[in-house]
């Protein structure tokens, strides 16, 4: 089905970016829930669990990134009022929406024990990586009609 060959790729995926890149501490996917997309679901991730496995869209890095529609890089998660604090060794963050058919689904959520991970170099490589889930997806979809 769909969501059991989405769920390997994200299994696979989350391994690949976090064993390959050492100051990506926590790689996860959050998944906006069909049924109320006001919620972003916890999907496959690599690192500390989190207390964060249903985070509503108003809330958190998390949802901004939803709300703004765009990725959201935080150089200094202490500095964000927004934040949601998962783990106390995360001190920067990057959230890249996933779209299926131009409409964010969800969001691949990285977190960084180093201040300031993230650069220009990190989101254009993430977002091509988001990229090809949203192909994935609507590939998928219509393979299956
Ligand atoms: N820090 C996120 C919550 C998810 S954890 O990083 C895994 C946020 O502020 O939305």
């Amino acid at each position: 089905t769909i969501a059991k060959d989405f769920a390997s790729l994200q299994e696979f995926s989350v391994a690949l970016i976090a064993e390959r890149l050492p100051n990506y501490n926590w790689v996860g996917f959050y998944m906006l829930d069909p049924s109320d997309d006001g919620v972003l679901v916890l999907g496959p991730f690599r690192g500390a669990p989190t207390e964060h496995i249903r985070i509503p869209v108003t809330q958190g890095i998390c949802g901004a990134a939803v709300a703004q529609g765009e990725t959201v890089i935080v150089e200094d998660v202490s500095s964000d009022p927004r934040y949601l604090s998962c783990s106390i060794d995360t001190k920067s963050e990057i959230v890249v929406p996933i779209r299926l058919n131009g409409k964010i689904v969800g969001e691949i959520d990285i977190d960084s024990h180093t201040l300031n991970a993230f650069g220009s170099a990190d989101r254009t490589c993430l977002e091509e990586c988001a990229a090809v889930f949203g192909q994935f997806l609507e590939h998928k979809e219509k393979s299956a009609t």
